[in-house]
C-alpha cells in the first residue's frame, strides 16, 4: 500500500536527482548509435523487461537506426535468503520465436543480478541468433550472482533509486530523471 497521499508526500520522497534528463538522453543516443553500428542493418528484436524498462526501451528504440521489432516480457523474482536461483517466473512471455532474431534485452537496473541471469539463461536456451543485455543502471556493489550486462549506461552506488521507469511501491516511474529515494519519513 502506498502511503503517499499528496504532492508534498510525493516530493518529500525525492531526495536528490543523481542522473538528469539530459545525461540520460546523451547516454541513450550513444548506446543507440553503438547498437545501430553493431548490427549493421540486420533486423533486431528489442526486448523490454516490464515494468521497469518501459521508459528506457521507448527512448532506446528511437535512438536505434535499424529494422527493429519490439517485444516485452514480465519477470517476477521470488527469493528467500537461502535459495539463489530458480526463482524467477516469466509471467508474460515474448510472442516471437527468437531463433530467428538478434535479441537485445533492455533492462532498467541490474541489482543482485538474479532476474537477468535467469532471463538470459531462459532466452539463450531458445537459441537466438545472438543476444546481448543493455542496462540503463548497474549497482555492482549489490551483486549476489555472477552476472554482467554487455552494456551499462550508468554505474551507481548502493542506494535505492526511483524515476525513469523505476518505482517504489509503483510510484515515481514517471519522473523524467533518476533520483535517490528518501527512506526517511
Ligand atoms: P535484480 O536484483 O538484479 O534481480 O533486480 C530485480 C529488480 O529489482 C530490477 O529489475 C528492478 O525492477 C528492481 N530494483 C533493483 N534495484 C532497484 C532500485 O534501486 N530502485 C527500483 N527498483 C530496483
Ligand atoms: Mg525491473
Amino acid at each position: 500500500m502506498n502511503t503517499i497521499k499528496s504532492m508534498d508526500d510525493f516530493n518529500h520522497k525525492i531526495k536528490k536527482i543523481i542522473i538528469t534528463e539530459e545525461e540520460i538522453k546523451a547516454a541513450i543516443q550513444k548506446a543507440g548509435a553503438d547498437i545501430s553500428r553493431l548490427y549493421d542493418g540486420n533486423p533486431i528484436l528489442l526486448v523490454g523487461i516490464l515494468k521497469g524498462s518501459f521508459v528506457f526501451l521507448s527512448d532506446l528504440s528511437r535512438a536505434v537506426n535499424a529494422p527493429c521489432e519490439i517485444g516485452f516480457m514480465c519477470a517476477k523474482s521470488y527469493y528467500s535468503e537461502t535459495v539463489s536461483s530458480g526463482n524467477v517466473k516469466i509471467t508474460m512471455d515474448l510472442e516471437q520465436d527468437i531463433s530467428k532474431y538478434h535479441v537485445v534485452i533492455a533492462e532498467d537496473i541490474v541489482d543482485t543480478g538474479r532476474t537477468l541471469k535467469e532471463v538470459v539463461a531462459i532466452l539463450k536456451a531458445r537459441n537466438p541468433l545472438s543476444l546481448q543485455v543493455v542496462t540503463l543502471l548497474d549497482k555492482p556493489d549489490r551483486r549476489l550472482v555472477d552476472f554482467k550486462a554487455d552494456v551499462s549506461l550508468f554505474t551507481i552506488p548502493d542506494f535505492f533509486v526511483i524515476g525513469y521507469g523505476l518505482d517504489c511501491a509503483e510510484y515515481f516511474r514517471n519522473l523524467p530523471y533518476i533520483a535517490e529515494y528518501n527512506t526517511e519519513n
